[in-house]
Protein backbone atom coordinates (compact mmCIF):
# COMPACT_ATOMS: atom_id res chain seq x y z
CA UNK A 1 0.00 0.00 0.00
CA UNK A 2 1.25 3.61 -0.60
CA UNK A 3 1.36 6.03 1.89
CA UNK A 4 -0.55 8.98 1.57
CA UNK A 5 0.08 12.37 3.03
CA UNK A 6 -0.99 13.41 6.33
CA UNK A 7 -4.21 15.02 5.68
CA UNK A 8 -5.26 13.47 2.07
CA UNK A 9 -7.02 10.01 1.61
CA UNK A 10 -7.43 8.69 -1.82
CA UNK A 11 -10.53 8.55 -4.05
CA UNK A 12 -11.67 5.39 -6.02
CA UNK A 13 -9.39 6.74 -8.88
CA UNK A 14 -6.67 6.71 -6.76
CA UNK A 15 -6.10 11.01 -6.70
CA UNK A 16 -5.51 12.56 -3.15
CA UNK A 17 -8.62 14.64 -1.85
CA UNK A 18 -6.95 17.42 1.13
CA UNK A 19 -9.21 18.31 3.61
CA UNK A 20 -9.33 21.56 4.68
CA UNK A 21 -12.92 21.30 6.86
CA UNK A 22 -12.92 18.06 8.19
CA UNK A 23 -15.92 19.04 10.33
CA UNK A 24 -18.02 19.41 6.81
CA UNK A 25 -16.23 17.87 4.51
CA UNK A 26 -15.16 20.37 2.80
CA UNK A 27 -11.94 19.88 0.18
CA UNK A 28 -9.32 22.18 -1.16
CA UNK A 29 -11.02 21.52 -4.68
CA UNK A 30 -14.37 22.55 -3.31
CA UNK A 31 -12.87 25.76 -2.06
CA UNK A 32 -11.25 26.61 -5.36
CA UNK A 33 -14.38 25.51 -7.27
CA UNK A 34 -15.74 28.19 -5.05
CA UNK A 35 -13.60 30.38 -5.96
CA UNK A 36 -13.92 30.00 -9.52
CA UNK A 37 -17.95 30.45 -9.50
CA UNK A 38 -17.45 34.10 -8.06
CA UNK A 39 -16.63 33.57 -4.72
CA UNK A 40 -15.11 36.54 -3.12
CA UNK A 41 -15.04 36.17 0.96
CA UNK A 42 -14.75 34.04 3.59
CA UNK A 43 -17.87 34.43 4.73
CA UNK A 44 -19.25 33.59 1.26
CA UNK A 45 -17.52 30.93 1.18
CA UNK A 46 -18.50 29.06 4.70
CA UNK A 47 -22.19 29.75 3.03
CA UNK A 48 -21.57 28.04 0.11
CA UNK A 49 -19.22 25.33 1.39
CA UNK A 50 -19.93 25.21 4.84
CA UNK A 51 -16.23 25.23 5.48
CA UNK A 52 -15.86 27.23 9.26
CA UNK A 53 -19.27 27.04 10.20
CA UNK A 54 -18.09 24.58 13.43
CA UNK A 55 -15.00 25.29 15.26
CA UNK A 56 -13.19 27.71 12.74
CA UNK A 57 -9.61 26.14 12.81
CA UNK A 58 -9.72 26.08 8.87
CA UNK A 59 -10.62 29.46 8.33
CA UNK A 60 -7.18 30.60 7.83
CA UNK A 61 -6.20 27.75 5.34
CA UNK A 62 -9.19 28.30 3.43
CA UNK A 63 -8.91 32.18 3.32
CA UNK A 64 -5.82 31.40 1.82
CA UNK A 65 -6.91 28.87 -0.80
CA UNK A 66 -9.43 31.12 -1.52
CA UNK A 67 -6.90 34.25 -2.08
CA UNK A 68 -4.76 31.74 -4.21
CA UNK A 69 -7.45 30.91 -6.64
CA UNK A 70 -8.89 34.32 -6.99
CA UNK A 71 -5.05 35.49 -7.70
CA UNK A 72 -5.81 38.45 -5.58
CA UNK A 73 -4.00 39.32 -1.57
CA UNK A 74 -6.09 42.14 0.02
CA UNK A 75 -3.64 44.64 1.70
CA UNK A 76 -4.00 45.14 5.33
CA UNK A 77 -6.27 48.57 6.27
CA UNK A 78 -2.68 50.27 7.45
CA UNK A 79 -1.19 49.74 3.12
CA UNK A 80 -4.39 51.64 2.08
CA UNK A 81 -3.78 54.79 4.66
CA UNK A 82 -0.58 55.04 3.01
CA UNK A 83 -1.24 54.84 -0.40
CA UNK A 84 -4.11 57.79 -0.13
S1 LIG B 1 -12.49 22.28 10.54
FE1 LIG B 1 -13.75 23.69 9.47
S2 LIG B 1 -15.26 24.27 10.91
FE2 LIG B 1 -14.03 22.83 11.96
Amino acid sequence: MTPQPAGCLSSAYGRHRMYVCICNGVTERDIRQAAEAGCRSVPELTMRTGAGANCGSCLDTAAALLEDTRGVRELPVPMLQHAA
